[in-house]
């Protein structure tokens, strides 16, 4: 009964005493939420700002170029006129499906052949310039490694067609004859390997200790890949025995792969090679696809 008439005398007080309680619950309660919010927040967002930009930590980086067949065409650094002569035959047209580059290695490059390079690549947009690469007739084959593994990383392409800087072909006729294929394990070109390895001379293989023979290759004029098999030699990068032949090594190295090998004469440079042709384009261009 005391107690009863205690409240009712003390109750302005009362209330306002609870609702300073409330108060500082509620005060306390914000306090506690505030900072465990903030730890999430901002301790982890500046390590993970530091590691994106290398490429190599976390997720892989989404692709920026995209195309359904990417064709690598591999050249020297001075072969400025080639390239310009395949701009203006079979890389003309403009094909949202096909995007193509000249590969050139640039280590060890004089300034003056560097700048000439920088100004053609400002000019068309087309060079694929792999620093790490002295670009030599010894150094192919780690040149089709190099661009590959690039391709790999950077393109979201279905095929590749790989072509030297002295090949002329007939993109839209392939583009249309790989619609109608399956994009997966396709080594499409003529192949060879019925020859007896050379020990001298300019296709020399000192290295080539598997057999008497090659093994089956597709001639490096020019052939196609699907994408998937790019990345299976990019993925084994560092363990593939390289040999002096880019085309033969490429063969090698799919051997024992489950892969379509689709033998093809159209694909046959060598043969046309050793024909005149009279209506060539331009002397340069004697390796003819399709
Ligand atoms: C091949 O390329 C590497 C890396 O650029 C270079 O160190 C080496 O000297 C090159 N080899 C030849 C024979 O050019």
């Amino acid at each position: 009964m005391n107690l009863v008439r205690l409240v009712c005398r003390h109750k302005t007080a009362l209330a306002l005493g609870v609702f300073f309680l409330f108060a500082i619950v509620l005060l306390f309660l914000a306090k506690c939420t505030s900072e465990t919010l903030k730890p999430a927040e901002s301790p982890g967002a500046a390590p993970r700002a530091e590691a994106r930009p290398k490429h190599s930590a976390g997720p892989p980086h989404a692709k920026q170029l995209s195309s359904f067949l990417a064709v690598l065409v591999t050249t020297g650094p001075k072969y400025t006129e080639r390239r310009s002569i395949l701009r203006s035959t079979w890389l003309t047209k403009h094909d949202p499906e096909v995007l193509y580059w000249f590969v050139v290695g640039t280590e060890g490059l004089p300034p003056e052949d560097l700048q000439n390079l920088g100004s053609e690549q400002i000019r068309h947009r087309d060079l694929l310039l792999l620093p790490d690469l002295r670009d030599s007739y010894e150094n192919l084959t780690q040149k089709l490694l190099h661009m590959y593994s690039w391709l790999d990383q950077n393109v979201d392409f279905k095929f590749v067609l790989k072509a030297d800087d002295d090949t002329f072909a007939r993109l839209d006729v392939l583009k249309e004859e790989l619609k109608t294929k399956e994009p997966s394990r396709l080594y499409w070109g003529f192949f060879s390997g019925r020859g007896r390895v050379k020990t001298a001379g300019k296709w020399r293989e000192s290295a080539w200790e598997l057999c008497d023979y090659y093994l089956p290759y597709a001639l490096g004029g020019g052939y196609v890949l699907s994408a998937d098999l790019v990345h299976y030699v990019r993925l084994n990068v560092r363990f593939l025995k390289t040999w002096q032949s880019e085309d033969v090594s490429l063969g090698a190295w799919l051997a024992p792969v489950d892969v379509k090998r689709v033998h093809d004469p159209r694909f046959d440079t060598v043969i046309i090679t050793s024909i005149p042709v009279t209506n060539s384009p331009s002397k340069f261009l004697n390796q003819y696809l399709f």
